[in-house]
């Protein structure tokens, strides 16, 4: 699983990967926002369906915005419905505890839900910034049941992000659910990954976690530059980029 945020690097993505997350890291890594806090389910709606535009077969995952869930079921279910429509598969809900009833009311009413435990960016405010969480045995205990308690409630896969390899491993062979890692090691059932990240678009940012398979920032700004030095030098058009 990778993200997306746009029809273009859907389409290429969906060529490769089984689902597409349509992640709330839009808000920091399109929108230059300071956390997933800032994003919308306006958001969330209008690229959901640029994917969806760029992709139109894989499975698309998207993630219910901060604030969404802790309204209560009908607000939850608004703005998933909202996902659905635009074109999503499934839709991603941060956490368990204090939103059981929205989860179960989401999948009660034919909503697939994924879960997402561990390090939920949308708590950053209150975890004191990005870092492993469930380290300690008590910690990582509480997870456990936190997902025992997202299988019962009906939830179809659960993402499990920067924990300890050692707890993402227990959770993946004690419960049904597939789960899919991003920081959390390699025993879980699959792996996601932020494009931009992967693709290393924002040279500034490199996550321990993350592999870059490309320095996508160097490149680009290598091709612009050249474009701009071939337009100040009069080499760009040439004869053949001329119409008529
Ligand atoms: O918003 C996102 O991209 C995510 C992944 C980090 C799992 O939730």
């Amino acid at each position: 699983m990778v993200t997306a945020y746009d029809a273009l690097m859907a389409r290429i993505v969906a060529e490769h990967v089984d689902a597409i997350l349509v992640g709330d890291s839009v808000a920091m890594a399109v929108h230059g926002l300071e956390s997933t806090v800032q994003a919308t389910v306006e958001m969330m709606v209008l690229h959901t369906a640029a994917v969806r535009r760029g992709a139109p077969g894989p499975v698309i995952v998207a993630d219910m915005p901060f604030g969404s869930c802790r309204q209560g079921p009908y607000v939850a279910a608004k703005a998933a419905e909202a996902l659905m429509r635009a074109g999503a598969t499934a839709v991603k809900v941060e956490g368990v505890r204090g939103h059981e009833d929205v989860i179960e009311h989401l999948v009660v009413g034919g909503i697939p839900v994924m879960g997402h435990l561990g390090l939920t960016p949308q708590s950053v405010n209150q975890i004191g910034g990005y870092r492993v969480q469930a380290r300690t045995q008590t910690e990582g205990e509480k997870l456990k049941a936190d997902a025992r308690r997202l299988e019962e409630l009906g939830a179809f896969a659960l993402v499990l992000e920067c924990v300890p390899e050692a707890l993402a491993r227990e959770v993946t062979e004690e419960r049904q659910i597939p789960t899919i890692g991003i920081g959390a090691g390699a025993g879980t059932a699959g792996q996601v990954l932020v494009l931009t990240d992967l693709l290393g678009l924002d040279g500034r940012f490199r996550p321990r976690f993350a592999r870059r398979y490309l320095e996508g920032e160097a490149l680009v700004s290598e091709a612009v530059g050249r474009y701009a030095a071939d337009v100040r030098g009069a080499a760009f058009p040439a004869k053949q980029e001329t119409l008529a």
